[in-house]
């Protein structure tokens, strides 16, 4: 009988830096600005990367949303999140943002965008499309705007309402992006949900406890469709019946021995927590399909 672990009982770490709450307050002085928000989402964890914060910050403004990272998702729990983020109203499109000609594409479609919300007089006409682009830290914006500015980049300057912490970036064609610093928000409400953002990097390991993050690691594989999961990274055929059985069955594969001859657990639950983000072990979903 395999091992269940009970993550409530762990307290939330409650971190939440002071500049993420001031990037926020510039986000919401820089929306006048912009004619459309696009925000990153983790395809990983589609409702664990949304900030909750974003969606009151934002009401009424048209928000695209980049599902990013989908090369390392469970492509049909990724297609689940799609249906019923469109139903939100919602445009949505998956993307690997270290795709070049993926993130090339995006343009247009966010200049249509751009003019249908500019054709019901919003924002003014006679200036470039601004673009703001917003999410959690990690999820990829920085490699989205590189793909898109290559050696193109060129900071326009401040503007009213926008700190040092926000940066214009134009690209060809009269498009201007404002790059927004990766924000979370001050109340996370549980622990799986804190060990997810830290799973998928938004949060770093040391901040929550690498070893309890591969125990974590552990329940969430344990939780897949087994037949996802590539178990052969590390030798295996099935889930191992707990975090430790699993740590050990990494660290014999990997010779991660200490003098010895034991396994070091640290160095099997760094391995594990790298590879899994990685994508070595599979395509894998954390947050289950929406209901
Ligand atoms: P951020 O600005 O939102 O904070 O994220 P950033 O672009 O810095 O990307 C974070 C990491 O995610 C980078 O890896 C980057 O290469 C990777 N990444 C971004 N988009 C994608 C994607 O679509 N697919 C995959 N597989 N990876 C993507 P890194 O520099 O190696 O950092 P890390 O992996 O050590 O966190």
């Amino acid at each position: 009988m395999a091992t269940t672990i009970d993550f409530s009982r762990y307290p939330l770490t409650g971190w939440y830096p002071g500049h993420m709450l001031k990037a926020g307050r510039q986000m919401q002085a820089s929306l006048k600005l912009v004619d459309l928000v696009v925000e990153l989402l983790d395809a990983r964890i589609p409702g664990s990367s949304r900030n909750p914060i974003f969606d009151q910050l934002f009401r009424g403004r048209p928000t695209f949303i980049l599902l990013n990272k989908a090369d390392l998702a469970s492509p049909r729990v990724s297609r689940e999140w799609t249906a019923s983020l469109r139903k939100e109203g919602k445009k949505v499109v998956f993307l690997d943002a270290r795709d070049t000609r993926q993130t090339l594409e995006l343009v247009p479609a966010w200049r249509r965008a751009a003019l249908a919300e500019r054709s019901k007089g919003r924002t003014a006409l006679n200036r470039p499309l601004r673009i703001m682009i917003v999410g959690i830290p990690n999820v990829g914006k920085s490699t989205l705007i590189n793909r898109l500015v290559a050696s193109k980049r060129a900071a326009v300057g401040p503007k009213p309402g926008v700190t040092r912490h926000n940066q214009w970036i134009r690209l060809k064609g009269d498009v201007e992006l404002l790059d927004t610093p990766g924000v979370l928000w001050p109340r996370i409400d549980s622990k799986e949900h804190e060990l997810k953002l830290a799973l998928c990097g938004s949060i770093r390991e040391e901040t929550v406890g690498p070893e309890l993050l591969a125990d974590y690691a552990w329940a969430q594989l344990s939780r897949q469709d087994q037949r996802d999961v590539a178990w052969d990274t590390y030798g295996l055929e099935k889930c191992p019946e707990t975090p430790d059985a699993f740590l050990e069955a990494i660290g014999r594969r990997r010779g991660l021995l200490r003098a010895g001859g034991a396994v070091d657990p640290a160095q099997s639950a760094a391995i594990l927590i790298k590879e899994i983000r990685d994508g070595r072990l599979g395509r894998l979903s954390f947050d289950p399909s929406p209901a």
